[in-house]
């Protein structure tokens, strides 16, 4: 039998039979960083062994950058405990993402191509760079599996109207970043869930639910503003507000979303 969407629901206590103590946690990611630190020995030895070709130096660049992220997502376990906010940095949107590309080419199953439009005068904006590419990742990564059939992943980065910000809750000046997909859409009734930890339609493939609540951790970290547009069965698009930094003397700052397809 088809499983209703009643079945699909996480239940409260989802979260709590694999939660793990922080020295085990530790020690599997004194463990990855043995694994990444093989990884990256195959690379080099992979990369003088082909002949450097467009291709295999865009997969090796990919690969690459998922070992250099890999690590500094073992840091934030194994390293001092600086939090989000200590890591900020200001970064160029724009540069950011292009830099991206490789990273999330190497991510995305055959069929599905991804297409980004970002302006060179998009505002800089002061945010973690690894929680920020594990934030894009998982938007895209959503993206993807929202189009088993194929199709186009859009991101884009822009300056927000100031309109369209107060009609968020929002004020200052925020840099928009989406990423936009032709998948099959969330149901309403899912929507209301999908930003509870551990609230996975994907149980079967081993989803843990996680992805979102990453996202949502790292723009309220930001002081940003989380939206999502969703329409069954024509596609979906995430949307994140980050404050500008620097722009006129002024900063974004968040009030309460007043929309409710905002978080
Ligand atoms: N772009 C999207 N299109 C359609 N549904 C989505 C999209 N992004 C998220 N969802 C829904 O939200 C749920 C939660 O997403 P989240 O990324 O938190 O976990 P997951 O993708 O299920 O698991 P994991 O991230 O561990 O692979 C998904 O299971 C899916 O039902
Ligand atoms: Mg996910």
């Amino acid at each position: 039998m088809e499983p209703g969407i009643n079945d699909l629901i996480a239940r409260p206590d989802a979260c709590a039979p694999p939660m793990v103590d922080a020295l085990r946690a530790r020690s599997v990611a004194h463990d990855l960083r043995n694994v990444l630190a093989i990884f990256s020995a195959g690379i080099s030895l992979l990369e003088r062994s082909h002949g450097p070709t467009a291709r295999s130096l865009r997969i090796f660049d990919g690969l690459r950058d998922a070992v250099s992220h890999g690590n500094s997502l073992v840091s934030e376990i194994l390293g001092s405990p600086r939090t989000a906010v200590d890591r900020r940095e200001k970064i160029g949107p724009c540069t950011f993402l292009s830099n991206l590309e490789a990273l999330i080419a190497g991510a995305l199953p055959s069929g599905i191509e991804c297409e980004l439009e970002c302006g060179g005068s998009v505002w800089p904006v002061e945010v973690d760079p690894t929680s920020l590419k594990s934030t894009v990742l998982n938007l895209v990564v959503n993206a993807a599996e929202a189009m088993p059939e194929g199709g186009v992943i859009r991101i884009t980065a822009k300056n927000t109207e100031s309109d369209e910000s107060v009609h968020h809750g929002l004020s200052g000046n925020f840099v928009k970043l989406e990423v936009r997909d032709d998948g099959v859409g969330i149901p309403a009734e899912l929507l209301k869930h999908v930003l509870e930890p551990c609230f996975t339609t994907k149980s079967e493939t081993g989803g843990t639910g996680l992805g979102l609540t990453q996202v949502q951790r790292f723009v309220a970290e930001s002081n940003g503003h989380f939206a999502v547009e969703t329409h069954e069965g024509t596609g979906t698009t995430m949307i994140i507000y980050l404050p500008a930094a620097d722009v006129a003397g002024t900063t974004g700052g968040c009030r309460p979303a007043g929309s409710t397809q905002s978080f």
